[in-house]
C-alpha cells in the first residue's frame, strides 16, 4: 500500500516510528476508516443546512470530504465524484471569511473559534499536498490562501475564557509552520507566557471534562508538536492521568465539579474527545494505561472517531501499534483540593464528595455570593456513587430556609480517617433602621444587593445598614463503610426548618419498600419515611435509609433560579428522606 501522507514530525513523536506498513496499527485504521467513509455521504446529503449554519460546520463537513478521497483505504479513495463538493464548499467558506481572516461562528469575527477552523484547513492542506491526485494541490492552493488571510486577525485577536487562549496557540503554531511565517510565534508566545491553567492536580481552571479534552489538550500537543515546544506535553500527561481518575468504565467523566455548562449536562459516553490524546500519549510514552483507555474508546465509541482518522493520516505515527493495554481503573481514594472533590475507587464501586462550589468562593465579596452564573460551579450534588451500572446520580439537601436553594458545602476536608467532611453556614439578614446620620430627607437610598444571602435588590443602601442574621449551620461527613458510605447530617442554628435530603438514580431499575408519590403534574417519586428502601438495576443493588419520618418535600431551587424560572434539577428517579432541624442523621447507603 501507499505509505500514509507526508510526516512533517518534530522531536515529539517521529515518523521513524512506522517506517512501515507493518508497524501501523490496522485495527484502529479499520475502525477510524470505516468511520470515516460513513460521514461521507450525510455531508453531502445534508450540504444546504450546512450552509444555512456556521462555517465551522462547514469546515469540517469538508475534511469530512477530502479526508477519505486522499485515503487508499477509503472506499472514496480519489472518487471524483466528491470533488465538486470540496470546492463548492470551499468556495463558501473563502466568502464568508472576513477581511480580518476571522470568521463569525456565533461570537462576530471570533478569534478561538476561527482557530477550529484552522485546524481543519492546517490538515487539509498537508493530506493534499501529500496526495497523488491531480486535482488536490489546485485545492490546497485555495486552503493556503485562507490560512494566510487567517494568520493576522489571529495574531491581534483576543478571547472570552480561559481555553480560548490554546486554541488560539494550536492554530497559530499551525498557521505558521504552514505558511513559514515565524513572526506569529510571538503571539503564541505571549499567551503562553501567562502560564497553562492547570492546578497540582492536573485539572484546568475550568474545570470542564468535556470541554477542555476538546480544545486544551489537543491545542497543546498541537503547539508541541509543531513548535517543538516539549515542555507542553507534561500538562496533557497529568490531565489524562487525572482523566483516568475521574473516568468510568462506561465512558462517563466526573463533571460535577465544573464551571461550564457540561456541569448540568446528562451525563454519557462523553470521553470521544480524549481519544486523540490517549492515543498519542499512549504511544509516545509507551504507557499501558493510555493505551488501554484509547481501546475502551474505540470499543465504546468507536462510530463517533471518524474525524480522527485525517490526524493519522497528517502524522502516521499517530497509527503506530499502540503499547499493551494494562488496567487502567485501580482502587484509589483522592482529594482534588482546589476543585473540591473527593474520589474513592473500590472495585466496581466509585464514589465522588463534592464541595467546591464558587457560590461561597468568594463569600467575603457581595458580588459572588449566592451567584448562579456562566462560568462559575454551582452543582449542588454533595455525593455520587457508581456501582457497576446502577448509578446514584446524586444526594442533594434542600433546606425551607428563606428560598435559599439547595445546600452547598463551602469547601471540603479529606481526614486521615478517610472521610470527606463538608459544611456551611447559610446567613440571612434582616434589615434594621437607618442610622440617624446616613438618613436621606427625600426617601431615597442607593440600590444594591442585599449582603449577606445575595437573594435579591432593593434601593434600601443595605451596605450602609445594620441587620440581625438568623443562621442555618450545615455539617456532612462522609465515610466509607464496608458496604458503601455513610452520610451523616447535623443540622443546626435555626430551629423547625424542613429539610429533605433528595436521592436520584438513574436508570429504570426497580424500587422497593416504599410508598410511590404521584405530584401533582402527575410526576412519580419515593417517599422513606421508615425502614429502607432498595433500588436493584440488572445485577447491581444500593439500599438506603433508614427512613426518617413523614414532612415536607421540598425541591426549590432558590430565588435566583425561580425569579428566572429556571430549576437546577437533576434527572432520573427520586427519592426522598425528610427531617426537621435541628437533625442529626445518618444516611447509610450499601452497595451490592
Ligand atoms: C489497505 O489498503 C491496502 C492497499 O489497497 C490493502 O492492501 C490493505 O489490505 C488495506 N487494509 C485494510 C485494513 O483495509
Ligand atoms: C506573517 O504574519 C504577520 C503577522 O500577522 C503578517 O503581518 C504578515 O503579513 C505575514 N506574512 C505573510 C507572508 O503572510
Ligand atoms: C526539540 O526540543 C528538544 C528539547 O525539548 C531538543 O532536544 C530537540 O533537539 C528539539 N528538536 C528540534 C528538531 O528542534
Ligand atoms: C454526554 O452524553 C449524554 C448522553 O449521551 C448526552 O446527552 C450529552 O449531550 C453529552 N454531553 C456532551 C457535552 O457531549
Ligand atoms: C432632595 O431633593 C431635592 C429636590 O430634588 C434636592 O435638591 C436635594 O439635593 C435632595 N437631597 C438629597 C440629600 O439627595
Ligand atoms: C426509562 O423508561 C422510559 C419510559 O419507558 C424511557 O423513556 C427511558 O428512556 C428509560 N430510561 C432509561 C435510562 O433506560
Amino acid at each position: 500500500m501507499k505509505a500514509p501522507g507526508t510526516a512533517v514530525g518534530l522531536a515529539v513523536l517521529t515518523a521513524s516510528t512506522v517506517s512501515a506498513a507493518d508497524d501501523l496499527d490496522w485495527t484502529s485504521l479499520a475502525l477510524l476508516t470505516k468511520a470515516a467513509d460513513a460521514q461521507v455521504q450525510p455531508v453531502i446529503d445534508n450540504k444546504a443546512s450546512y450552509y444555512a449554519g456556521s462555517p465551522r460546520g462547514i469546515a469540517r463537513a469538508v475534511r469530512q470530504l477530502v479526508t477519505p478521497f486522499v485515503w487508499p483505504n477509503s472506499t472514496f479513495h480519489h472518487d471524483e465524484a466528491l470533488l465538486p463538493h470540496i470546492t463548492e464548499m470551499l468556495d463558501v467558506l473563502t466568502e464568508r471569511q472576513h477581511c480580518d481572516g476571522t470568521y463569525t461562528v456565533g461570537n462576530r469575527h471570533s478569534p478561538p473559534d476561527t482557530g477550529f477552523l484552522v485546524e481543519d484547513f492546517g490538515i487539509m492542506v498537508r493530506l493534499l499536498e501529500g496526495d497523488g491526485h491531480e486535482a488536490s494541490p489546485p485545492i490546497a492552493d485555495t486552503i493556503r490562501a485562507i490560512l494566510v488571510k487567517a494568520g493576522p486577525g489571529l495574531a491581534k485577536g483576543g478571547v472570552h475564557t480561559p481555553n480560548h487562549r490554546w486554541k488560539i496557540c494550536g492554530a497559530l503554531a499551525r498557521i505558521s509552520r504552514i505558511t513559514e511565517n515565524e513572526s506569529l510565534v510571538s503571539r503564541i508566545d505571549e499567551w503562553l507566557a501567562e502560564g497553562i491553567d492547570i492546578d497540582a492536580d492536573g485539572i484546568y481552571s475550568e474545570r470542564s471534562p468535556i470541554y477542555y479534552a476538546a480544545v486544551t489538550n489537543p491545542s497543546l500537543l498541537t503547539v508541541a508538536y509543531e513548535l517543538n515546544r516539549t515542555e507542553l506535553i507534561a500538562h496533557v500527561r497529568r490531565n489524562l492521568e487525572l482523566s483516568i481518575e475521574h473516568a468510568e468504565p462506561n465512558g462517563e467523566i466526573e463533571n460535577v465539579h465544573s464551571r461550564r455548562q457540561d456541569q448540568n449536562q446528562p451525563a454519557g459516553d462523553n470521553m470521544s474527545g480524549f481519544y486523540p490524546q490517549f492515543r498519542e500519549m499512549a504511544i509516545m510514552d509507551g504507557n499501558g494505561r493510555f493505551a488501554a483507555m484509547a481501546r475502551l474508546l474505540e470499543e465504546r465509541v468507536g462510530h463517533t472517531l471518524g474525524d480522527y482518522l485525517a490526524s493519522v493520516i497528517e502524522r502516521p505515527e499517530l497509527a503506530a501499534k499502540l503499547p499493551e493495554p494494562e488496567e487502567p481503573f485501580k482502587d484509589f481514594s483522592k482529594h482534588y483540593s482546589d476543585a473540591g472533590l473527593v474520589r474513592w475507587r473500590r472495585g466496581k464501586l466509585t464514589a465522588s464528595a463534592f464541595g467546591g462550589s464558587d457560590w461561597f468562593r468568594a463569600g467575603q465579596q457581595t458580588d459572588f455570593y449566592n451567584r448562579f452564573a456562566s462560568g462559575l460551579s454551582t452543582n449542588p450534588t454533595m455525593f455520587r456513587a457508581w456501582n457497576g451500572g446502577l448509578v446514584v446520580e446524586g444526594v442533594r439537601l434542600v433546606p425551607n430556609f428563606f428560598t435559599m436553594g439547595h445546600f452547598r458545602s463551602n469547601g471540603i476536608a479529606f481526614g486521615a480517617d478517610g472521610a470527606a467532611k463538608l459544611g456551611s453556614v447559610m446567613e440571612v439578614p434582616y434589615y434594621l433602621p437607618m442610622p440617624a446620620d446616613l438618613r436621606n430627607e427625600n426617601g431615597t437610598y442607593a440600590l444594591g444587593r442585599s449582603v449577606a444571602d445575595g437573594r435579591f435588590y432593593a434601593m434600601l443602601d443595605f451596605e450602609n445598614r445594620p441587620a440581625s442574621m438568623r443562621r442555618l449551620k450545615t455539617d456532612v461527613t462522609i465515610s466509607p463503610t464496608e458496604a458503601g458510605y455513610d452520610i451523616a447530617f447535623e443540622v443546626t442554628g435555626e430551629r423547625d426548618v424542613e429539610l429533605t435530603i433528595e436521592l436520584t438514580f438513574r436508570g429504570n431499575g426497580t424500587f422497593k419498600g416504599m410508598e410511590e408519590v404521584v405530584g401533582e403534574d402527575g410526576t412519580k417519586t419515593h417517599h422513606l419515611i421508615e425502614g429502607s428502601g432498595e433500588y436493584t438495576l440488572g445485577e447491581d443493588t444500593v439500599t438506603f435509609g433508614p427512613g426518617n419520618g413523614e414532612g415536607m418535600i421540598l425541591t426549590d431551587a432558590g430565588e435566583q433560579y425561580s425569579w428566572h424560572r429556571g430549576s437546577f434539577g437533576l434527572a432520573g428517579h427520586k427519592v426522598y428522606i425528610t427531617g426537621t432541624s435541628p437533625m442529626s442523621y445518618t444516611l447509610n447507603l450499601g452497595f451490592s
